[in-house]
């Protein structure tokens, strides 16, 4: 699949093997960025044989997705003789993705960059799309550009080694496409749901290029998010102030399938979808989500105050992506914490 972008074409390989890894292992004057956790886990067939000097081992956690990570890279980066024709290797989900996509876009104003997205969400999501994100003081995600990898390469085979809470994370957004896509992708899922959380890889397979291709039709026409590719935001709005509001306990993917939950909700409640759709959409997002992760997570004030906080909020009253009609996707500038809270407290119960 090629994804077009105003810098480059850009490339998304999906591997049925790891025999790819071999061909990178080649690239000359590279530094591997990994996942100290995929590193652990991989160390024998497919990292051993690279010089120590040309890994970077990097632990996946939130505080270390800052602008001291990105300036550590680059600090190694440059002690590569070639310069400019320095190559940066990146294998981990989205805490690795968004430092090294920062540090290939500042380092000589931007350098070649291959990413293997070892998550579901990163394979079936974030991978495209070419946002680099670093976290700031208490702020999420606030220091970021558009950067996107030159080649991407996708093996579902890293899926089987992910906890059952990154995997369904995963899901969280496999579903979300798959509903914004509209009844026919509904139906699709419900009729996949049990191969998916199986981990069956044809049918991963086939999802994450579906999601993949969806979420090109939108990136490829607003690269910079400053029209279209807002409904990509559906269930974030609410997602992300889950995420804060659990201090990230809840991955993101599930956070956006609690999100999608309390979106549609309030389109019901508002006349905007039906009951039947409403009612299939909470059967299958409930047999994706882990009810332990949700214990501290719904106070209502809370959620609601980290939402004014979310930095695509741009006046007082509340925005959000949600669907009406016939599954169609509009961003509605009028929501009220009231119905906000109701919304939450339906989910909360469903949920338990
Ligand atoms: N740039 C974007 O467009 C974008 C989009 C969505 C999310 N994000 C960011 O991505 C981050 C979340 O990323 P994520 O959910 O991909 O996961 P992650 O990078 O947070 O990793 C989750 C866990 O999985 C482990 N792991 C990674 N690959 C593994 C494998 N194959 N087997 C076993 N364990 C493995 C990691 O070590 C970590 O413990 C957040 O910081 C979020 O803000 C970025
Ligand atoms: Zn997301």
């Amino acid at each position: 699949m090629i994804i077009k972008s105003s810098t480059k074409e850009y490339i998304v390989n999906i591997e049925k093997d790891f025999k790819f890894v071999e061909m990178l292992k080649k690239k000359e004057n590279a530094l591997f960025v990994i996942d100290r956790n995929l590193y652990n886990l991989y160390y024998r067939i497919l990292f051993q044989d690279i010089q120590k000097e040309k890994i970077y081992i990097i632990e996946a956690i939130e505080t270390n997705k800052t602008i001291e990570s990105a300036l550590s890279i680059c600090e190694v980066m440059t002690k590569i003789p070639a310069k400019r024709n320095v190559h940066l290797l990146s294998f981990g989900g989205g805490i690795v993705q968004d430092i090294t996509g920062f540090v290939a876009n500042i380092l000589y104003r931007g350098i070649s960059w291959t990413f293997v997205p070892t998550t579901l969400l990163a394979s079936c999501d974030s991978c495209i799309g070419g946002k680099t994100s670093l976290n700031y003081k208490q702020y999420k995600n606030l220091l970021g550009t558009f950067y996107p990898p030159d080649q991407i390469y996708i093996c579902s085979q890293f899926f089987n080694t992910l906890s059952d809470y990154d995997f369904k994370s995963g899901l969280g957004e496999i579903v979300k496409f798959n509903i914004m896509y509209g009844e026919q992708g509904i139906t699709k899922i419900e009729n996949n749901i049990e191969q998916l959380l199986a981990r069956n890889k044809e049918t991963l397979d086939e999802f994450v290029e579906k999601s993949l291709i969806f979420k090109k039709g939108f990136i490829e026409e607003d690269e910079f998010d400053k029209g279209i590719r807002i409904h990509l935001n559906f269930a974030h709005t609410f997602g992300h102030a889950f995420e804060a509001v659990s201090n990230y306990m809840i991955p993101h993917g599930t956070a956006v399938a609690i999100g999608t939950l309390v979106a549609n909700r309030i389109s019901f409640e508002r006349g905007l979808l039906k009951e039947d759709i409403v009612t299939r959409i909470e059967t299958i997002i409930k047999k994706i989500i882990n009810v332990d992760l949700l214990q501290t997570s719904f106070n209502l004030d809370k959620i609601v105050d980290a939402m004014r906080k979310d930095k695509k909020q741009i006046n007082d009253n509340l925005t959000a992506v949600l669907l009406y009609g016939n599954m169609q996707l509009k961003v509605y500038h009028d929501l009220e914490k009231k119905e906000i809270k109701q919304a939450i407290s339906f989910v909360s119960n469903i949920l338990k």
